[in-house]
């Protein structure tokens, strides 16, 4: 699949880049600079190349934000919630007609000065579903991926013993980020139904946050039990 990651720049975008590409996909890192997405994409393919063990490399390039989300029919978003209102409407224009979205956000409270293990509520319910206010009903929105760690995805080729919990209003596009899900070794997917259950899931981050801060680690997860004798939803 060719697929783009806006603020791929970051710690959970270069994380899923990396991943992705290491299953054979074909990402574009997207920045609000072009000049850094091209950089972070050289140093990602660098660490492609010296993964040991890997089937399919596929190829990492970056460019300016709105060029990436141009480019492809799947689009991964991962930034900040301060940022994120902006970055929506900075691709809007850009993006394809009937373009799958991932929505990564969490509203954490960092955005308003507070602490990584507290929230805010977003007007619209979610972050995600700002996300949907923002864009309209063209792009098919998928909100997911706040419960796995950056730091986890960083370790390519470990696998990652976690779930992602995935919400939005069109299962065939939840089906299409379910089956990049299935390429990262270890994780499975999890339909949690309508997109309004991000109002849920992406309060989970922080409670890992918080875990992490308390056992000091930074990679805590979520398994829901019984998922592997459910088959697909
Ligand atoms: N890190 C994790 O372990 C983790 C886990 C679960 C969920 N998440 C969620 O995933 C999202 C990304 O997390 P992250 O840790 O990767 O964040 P990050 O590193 O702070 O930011 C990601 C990228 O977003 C862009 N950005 C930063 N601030 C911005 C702003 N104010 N306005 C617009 N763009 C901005 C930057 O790209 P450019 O400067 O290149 O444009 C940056 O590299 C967040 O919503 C986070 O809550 C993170």
């Amino acid at each position: 699949v060719e697929l783009a990651v806006i603020g791929g720049t970051g710690a959970e975008g270069r994380g899923l880049t990396l991943r992705l590409a290491a299953a054979g996909h074909r990402v574009t890192i997207g920045s609000r600079e072009a000049a850094r997405g091209a950089e972070v994409a050289a140093g990602l393919t660098t660490t492609l190349a010296s993964l040991e063990a890997i089937a399919e490399r596929g190829v990492i390039e970056g460019k300016d934000n709105a060029s990436a989300a141009a480019s492809v029919d799947v689009v991964l978003v991962t930034v900040p919630f301060e940022g994120q209102a902006e970055i929506y409407r900075s691709i809007k224009e850009a993006l394809r007609p009937g373009a799958v979205v991932l929505d990564a956000t969490s509203p954490l409270a960092t955005a308003v000065g507070g602490r990584p293990w507290q929230v805010i509520r977003p007007w619209h319910g979610s972050a995600a579903e700002q996300a949907r206010a923002i864009l309209g009903a063209g792009p098919r929105l998928v909100s997911g991926f706040h419960t796995i760690a950056a730091k986890a995805l960083a370790a390519v080729p470990d696998p990652i013993e976690s779930d992602v919990l995935l919400a939005g209003d069109d299962d065939e596009a939840k089906a299409t980020i379910g089956s990049l899900v299935d390429d990262i070794p270890g994780l499975r997917w999890i339909d949690c139904g309508e997109l309004s259950a991000a109002r849920i899931a992406e309060t989970l981050t922080a409670l890992l946050v918080d875990v992490n801060r308390r056992y000091q680690v930074r990679d805590s997860g979520f398994r829901v039990i019984g998922r592997e004798a459910w088959g697909q939803p």
